[in-house]
């Protein structure tokens, strides 16, 4: 539908309204790296924008964005099929698969990847891609932000998470804002035991923070506002490592957040990243190194295969469509942050394979590590 507007001979267009709620699902992969495991091929971004196009000219989907950060292709679709519909994953599937021909094509690094089951069967949580997906109402404005990481794992979301909807050093409208000062119930996930339990802060920070700072076992799932229960925010959780039963490749995880008019602003979102703060992952899935904020020009992870990176992409989001992105941290207000993860990283490189550069002996439980214990194992004799 076009919109002729008053007083100007340019035409714009206004999308009409769907009927219901909205629902933005962002679901990735990697299907294969170019060179190594550093990013992805145009090849695969171009034919997963065909796939997504085509369904979008269905009316299947409102809208998509395809982007990548590293080796992991994004694909961030809006729709009316609610979370955890049978028909959008089978479609994210799909389009992974048909990127892996490609990948495979073009003998790309690890072709096919995080495809890890034979077939799709309902659900593409446990079969190696990610998931963030949330469902609602369209607000007056809808600012959101879709975080995408290389190189790390779930967990890295946590201390960000924790400062933009719990921390009022960083974000200034849990003082302020009288929509905000109730506070937030968050979900946390034990993703070793598969077990769930929320807080509800801020009276329960302390405990939430006794959980959510064990890394490699907690994961904040979802936040949302205690005064109405409207969801702020809902990251991937899966680990690969615990699907496969074996390292398979990290986990690299996404989130989605809304934004302003009683949630963080879309600054406090972002200053929530101004500390490069250590997580695990980099090298062979091995290594703490520091998160570095990104713009997604600069989202190749090249040195030792890192340092882990965030890239924030910025829409408005508007009848469903996206309007964007705006690429957030190409900012030079977070160069000082990207200084302070390269001195940090190039400080933690120096310990080489000693901890805590490298990680504890039981996370490497995970990693390729096992088999060279069991290579060595009937050389160990007993201490008398
Ligand atoms: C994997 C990754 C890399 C690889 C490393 C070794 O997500 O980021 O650090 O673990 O390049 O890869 P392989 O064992 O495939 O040679
Ligand atoms: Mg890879
Ligand atoms: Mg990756």
């Amino acid at each position: 539908m076009e919109n002729k507007r008053a007083g100007s001979t340019e035409k714009a267009k206004v999308h009409e309204k769907p009927e219901g709620k909205i629902t933005l699902s962002v679901i990735k992969a990697d299907v294969g790296g170019y060179p190594g495991h550093v990013s992805v091929h145009p090849h695969l971004s171009t034919r997963a924008k065909k796939h997504l196009e085509d369904e979008k000219a269905k009316g299947f989907l409102i809208d998509y964005h395809v982007s990548s950060c590293g080796d992991d292709l994004e694909l961030i679709m809006t729709h009316r099929h609610g979370i955890d519909s049978e028909m959008v994953h089978k479609l994210a599937w799909e389009v992974f698969l048909s990127c892996t021909d490609v990948a495979k094509g073009l003998k790309l690094y690890g072709a096919g990847q995080d495809m890890l089951a034979d077939s799709f069967s309902g659900n593409v949580k446990g079969m190696g891609p990610g998931v963030a997906e949330m469902e609602f109402d369209e607000r007056k404005s809808e600012p959101v932000i879709i975080l995408m990481a290389d190189k790390t794992a779930p967990s890295a979301w946590n201390l960000p998470l924790y400062k933009m909807f719990a921390d009022p050093f960083n974000t200034a409208g849990l003082v302020i804002d009288k929509s905000m000062t109730d506070g937030f119930i968050f979900e946390v996930h034990d993703v070793k035991a598969n077990k769930k339990i929320e807080f509800s802060c801020p009276e329960e920070i302390y405990a939430l923070l006794a959980f959510i700072g064990s890394t490699s076992k907690y994961v904040i799932k979802s936040i949302r506002r205690k005064e109405d229960g409207l969801v702020g925010a809902v990251s991937s959780t899966q680990r690969l490592s615990f699907i496969a039963g074996k390292y398979v490749g990290k986990d690299d995880p996404v989130a989605i957040v809304r934004c302003q008019s009683g949630l963080p602003a879309v600054g406090e979102v972002l200053e929530a990243f101004t500390t490069p703060w250590i997580v695990s992952g980099w090298m062979r899935g091995s290594h703490n190194g520091p998160l570095m904020p990104v713009s997604q020009r600069e989202a190749n992870p090249t040195r030792f295969d890192g340092p882990p990176r965030v890239v924030a992409l910025g829409f408005q989001v508007c009848n469903g469509h996206l309007h964007g992105p705006v690429d957030m941290f190409d900012d030079p207000s977070f160069d000082h942050v990207r200084d302070e993860a390269n001195r940090m990283g190039h400080f933690l490189r120096k310990h080489g394979p000693f901890e805590p550069h490298r990680l504890p002996a039981d996370d490497l439980e995970y990693t390729t590590m096992p088999e060279i214990m069991k290579k060595l194992e009937h050389r160990f004799e007993k201490i008398a």
